[in-house]
């Protein structure tokens, strides 16, 4: 239609300029509601639709507009032009409210370099609203939702937490027989929160990032026999029961441990929102599903070493975190240690000048972290404001034949601080014939080949204080993430290798391995050279054994003669990287002796890792191609026309 009236192209002028003043354009509906697992959301008659137009996502329905959790742009639907389409989204998170869904105008002349998300693209501002829906109910938010576990003190216990919208009384009920639930035993719970008043800094603190976090209930089962299977199930008759779950119980005596180890894999949500999400963190949880399922009834847990879900003070993005491992972390214990993205604030209480320790947790200082998860051991320190304290600092509990300890690299660590003397005795207690290997993890890493620059102070304070425990007590494995890569060291102290091979037996000095790839996607690049054009980033030195640039993770499998440590790339869910210790020990059963010798030989496999000097140079001078890419991308989108929507990678890890 092309106007030729005068009266009738003012008339559309009118039109036009009242949508785009924000009046709302008489005859726009939009519609939302939930259908199966789906959240359906439908508009028609918008007059004049544009690029830029998009639906804003909203709970609770009293948000203001400029407070939004996430946004869709119209144009998801093919039909969009036409003023009408349909959008749909999975199920979201209950967030203890309904949600509503407001379709908004953003005129391509009001979009700005001011407000803008994680990856310097520009926010909507929330103005400009044309049409709202009516609220949409998710869920029953007294109903318990994001079910995880994990061990606690006792061998012959199991703590399981879970999150309700109110405080009322809620229970744990757990047996071994799934069909005899009269026979179950029943344990109470404990519940906690935290207010808005608690959180330390933005955007955590603000109405924009704070929503309502619900109650948290952590009920502790006990007297579970070694190794069983138990079904079990939360909630109460008032306000409903979870679904029923099962474990398999932590045994002691167990002869072979399984464990999926990772660090920085953070959320995927299904809508673009403030801060960069991490889309692969699903992949990650997909293909740990595939093992857990693999391994029946054999006992396992998981272990995410710091930056958990990068909600930076997003509070929702919690939500969707623990809807997210729910399928992994309501069967297998969900083990964690703090990151930077949990804790980081301006006045944290301990700041030595050499520690890089900014704003990354968002203003959290570590509150949801320490209330939605509960690990062994009591390690707490203060927030300083009144807030629940910081928890889960350090701990440690053994699993079959190691040892495992965690630490905080966010807290004081060196020598004479609680956390030291803490690290210092438990190592100091193993029992080698127990548990004949020990793992240590951590978040920031010891060692790493990458560029790091940032950390060079915190990597030799670590270095001093800790590398002298981990190699008196004979750590088997020292496990670091905030790196985004994988890479494995030799097993070496002060930077010097004690084997080269990628199976040996135990010789006096751990295997550093850093296992950030769980998910986040700003890759740090190796260690540069600019000044070298020919090969930009350092040859790859002789201590890095194997270093990969593939989001996955790491299976851990140990018996007490031997421990496997293999890296499983998300791209195509197989093993690219394995390493196997020797403890020495020799069993007495003849036929796990056999399978020592067959694994002997089979890793011929998996033991050339080393990077030939041709690979290195081609890899080396596309690496160099990706940085001018990315520098070079970065400058044009700065001058280019906003419509661009590259994300560009920026400094944080
Ligand atoms: C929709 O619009 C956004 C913003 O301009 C753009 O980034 C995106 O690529 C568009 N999507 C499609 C499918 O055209
Ligand atoms: C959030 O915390 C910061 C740092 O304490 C403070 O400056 C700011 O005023 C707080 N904002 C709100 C909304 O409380
Ligand atoms: C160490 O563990 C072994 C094997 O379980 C046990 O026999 C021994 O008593 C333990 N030693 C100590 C000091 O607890
Ligand atoms: C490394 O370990 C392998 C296997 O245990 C052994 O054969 C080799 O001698 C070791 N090398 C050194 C330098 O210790
Ligand atoms: C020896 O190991 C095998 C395989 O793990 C197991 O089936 C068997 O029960 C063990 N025997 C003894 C005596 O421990």
């Amino acid at each position: 239609m092309s106007p030729e009236n005068p009266h009738l192209r003012f008339l559309l002028f009118l039109a036009v300029a009242a949508v785009a003043g924000g009046g709302a354009a008489a005859g726009t509906t939009l519609t939302a509601s939930l259908s199966g697992d789906q959240i359906k959301i439908r508009w028609t008659g918008l007059p004049a639709p544009d690029g830029l137009d998009y639906v804003g996502i909203y709970s609770p329905p009293s948000s203001r507009d400029r407070d939004f959790l996430g946004y869709l742009f119209l144009n998801g639907s093919a039909s969009w032009r036409s003023g009408s389409g349909e959008l749909s989204l999975p199920r979201l998170p209950t967030l203890r409210a309904p949600y509503q869904f407001r379709l908004f105008r953003w005129p391509a002349n009001e979009y700005s370099y001011h407000h803008v998300d994680h990856d310097q693209n520009p926010l909507p501002h929330g103005k400009h609203r044309v049409a709202v829906s009516a609220d949409v109910s998710v869920g029953d938010p007294a109903r318990p939702e994001q079910v995880h576990l994990a061990f606690a003190d006792g061998i012959d216990e199991m703590r399981v937490m879970f999150l309700c919208g109110d405080r009322g009384k809620r229970v744990v009920r757990y047996g071994l027989q799934k069909e005899d639930e009269k026979e179950w035993k029943e344990v109470d719970t404990d519940v906690s929160t935290y207010e808005q008043k608690h959180m330390c800094d933005w955007p955590a603190n603000s109405s924009v990032a704070w929503r309502d976090p619900g109650f948290v209930f952590d009920g502790l089962m006990k007297g579970l026999e070694p190794g069983r299977k138990y079904f079990y199930k939360v909630g109460s008759d008032t306000g409903g029961w979870s679904e029923i779950y099962s474990f398999i119980s932590r045994d002691s005596e167990a002869s072979e441990t399984n464990a999926f180890l990772f660090g920085d894999m953070g959320t995927y949500v299904p809508y673009n929102t403030y801060i960069r999400t991490q889309d692969e963190s699903l992949s990650t949880v997909k293909w740990i599903l595939r093992d857990i399922e693999a391994l029946g009834d054999k006992p396992a847990f998981i272990s995410h070493i710091g930056d958990i879900s990068y909600a930076r003070g997003y509070s929702w993005v919690w939500d969707h975190f623990f809807s997210q491992i729910e399928p992994i972390a309501a069967s297998t214990p969900y083990h964690v240690c703090i990151g930077n993205h949990e804790y980081d604030w301006p006045s944290q209480p301990w700041k030595p000048w050499w520690a890089t320790y900014g704003k990354d947790g968002g203003g959290e200082c570590g509150i949801p972290y320490s209330v939605k998860f509960r690990m062994p051991g009591n390690s707490i320190l203060p927030t300083g404001n009144g807030g629940p304290d910081t928890r889960n600092l350090y701990y440690s509990f053994d699993s079959g034949v190691v040892h495992f300890v965690y630490m905080s690299t966010e807290t004081n660590f060196v020598q004479g601080s609680d956390q030291y003397n803490f690290l210092k005795a438990d190592l100091e207690k193993v029992n080698r014939s127990r548990t004949p290997f020990v793992v240590f993890q951590g978040h920031r890493p010891m060692y790493t080949s990458s560029d790091e620059t940032r950390d060079a102070a915190l990597k030799q304070q670590m270095l001093q204080n800790l590398e002298p425990l981990l190699v008196t007590y004979k750590v088997t494995l020292a496990l670091w993430g905030h790196v985004h890569r994988y890479e494995r060291f030799c097993p070496m102290k002060n930077f010097q290798c004690v084997n080269t091979s990628s199976s040996f037996q135990y010789s006096g000095a751990p295997v550093h391995l850093v296992i950030g790839m769980g998910g986040q996607d700003w890759q740090p690049i190796w260690q540069p050279r600019p000044d070298h054009p020919d090969v930009p980033i350092f040859p790859q030195p002789e201590r890095s054994m194997y270093r990969g640039g593939e989001f996955g993770y790491t299976r851990l499998v140990a018996t007490r003669e031997k421990l496997t440590l293999t890296y499983v790339g998300n791209h195509d869910g197989q093993v690219h990287d394995m390493v196997e210790i020797f403890s020495g020990l020799v069993s007495s059963n003849s036929s796990v002796a056999v399978a020592v010798h067959d694994t002997k030989l089979g890793t011929e496999v998996s033991t050339v890792r080393k990077i030939s000097p041709l690979y290195l140079e081609i890899g080396g001078s596309v690496l160099f191609a990706l940085l001018l890419g990315f520098s070079f991308g970065f400058l044009i989108r700065r001058k280019k026309e906003a419509a661009q929507w590259t994300p560009v990678k920026n400094e944080e890890s």
